[in-house]
């Protein structure tokens, strides 16, 4: 499937290939523990996961939970959907997480639902809307009064591979670029706390994840495939904006490739997070 359009939520630039859904699966066995170590839930808690993708960090959380909670995940690429549904099915854990096709900008929640929920989180999903704040609101609806919200996004410019990849800067540049092509934010990762508070949250604190690694590590080259295929991915949108040429685009993946043989390579990135609590003036609004 191509990148998804929607005019009222914008383009998600990964799209949902079975090659993306690889990258994405991936991506979740790298970094699900270090995320659940931050989201932190209590047992027994009704969550809701907004922009659950595979929904592999879904089921992570419910397992976290517990059976006495409860795990709602809220996608709006039917691929995504479906296949979050296949992969719980094929673990054997189709009832971990209620799957719900909807748009994070217009919560697919019934009137009794909203405001239930003890804890919202979405991950890697502000950075492909053009109207972040719209869905943080809806997140702080959703929860309950005293309930969290938790961020967890990409700020692009928090990304160090070291030494500098030989021609890759304008690659690394034009994929950046691609997003706010797309009316997305590829610094959204900064604007969390600003978002929070936008969306009239308080005790709003941050923290980061460390999502790097050096040569050397047994998930080095796990990490830097992650950003191999992430820009594999987005090498159509980035040639049907104009933004580089096939020759220049090459130059940098082959650079970018050589970058992660080498015995001194090391990725210096950080993923950012913020929470803030929903207070009985801003529920429901
Ligand atoms: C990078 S993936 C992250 C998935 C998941 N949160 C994770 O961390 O593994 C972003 C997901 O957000 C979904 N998405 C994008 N825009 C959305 C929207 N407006 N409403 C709901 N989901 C959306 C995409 O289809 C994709 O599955």
């Amino acid at each position: 499937m191509s990148n998804q359009v929607d005019s009222q939520s914008s383009t998600y630039i990964h799209g949902s290939s079975p090659e993306e859904q690889r990258r994405l699966s991936l991506l979740n066995d790298l970094l699900n523990l270090k995320c659940l170590k931050e989201l932190n839930p209590d047992a027994g808690s009704r969550i809701l996961d907004v922009g659950c993708g595979l929904g592999q960090f879904s089921r992570a959380v419910s397992h976290a939970v517990g059976t006495d909670g409860f795990v709602m995940g809220v996608e709006r690429d039917e691929q995504q959907f479906k296949q979050a549904g296949d992969l719980a099915s094929e673990r054997g854990e189709r009832e971990l997480v209620e799957f719900r096709l909807g748009d994070a900008l217009e919560l697919p929640l019934s009137d009794a639902e909203w405001g239930t929920f003890d804890l919202a989180y979405c991950r890697f999903l502000l950075e492909h809307l053009s109207d972040p704040i719209i869905a943080v609101s809806q997140m702080a609806k959703a929860v309950r009064p005293g309930g969290r919200i938790f961020l967890v996004d990409d700020d692009h410019d928090y990304f160090h591979p070291w030494p500098e990849p030989e021609n890759f800067q304008p690659l690394w540049q034009a994929y950046v670029r691609s997003y706010e092509h797309l009316g997305n934010d590829p610094y959204i990762g900064r604007q969390l706390v600003v978002l929070l508070q936008q969306a009239g949250l308080t005790s709003v604190q941050n923290s980061s994840i460390f999502f790097g690694g050096c040569a050397g590590n047994d998930s080095f080259q796990s990490v830097a495939g992650n950003l191999v295929s992430a820009l594999a991915g987005a090498k159509e949108t980035i040639f049907s904006s104009g933004l580089l040429d096939q020759a220049t685009y090459e130059r940098g993946m082959k650079g970018l490739k050589v970058w992660t043989e080498r015995p001194d390579s090391a990725l210096w990135y950080s993923i950012c997070c913020a929470e803030g609590v929903v207070s009985a003036t801003n529920a429901r609004i």
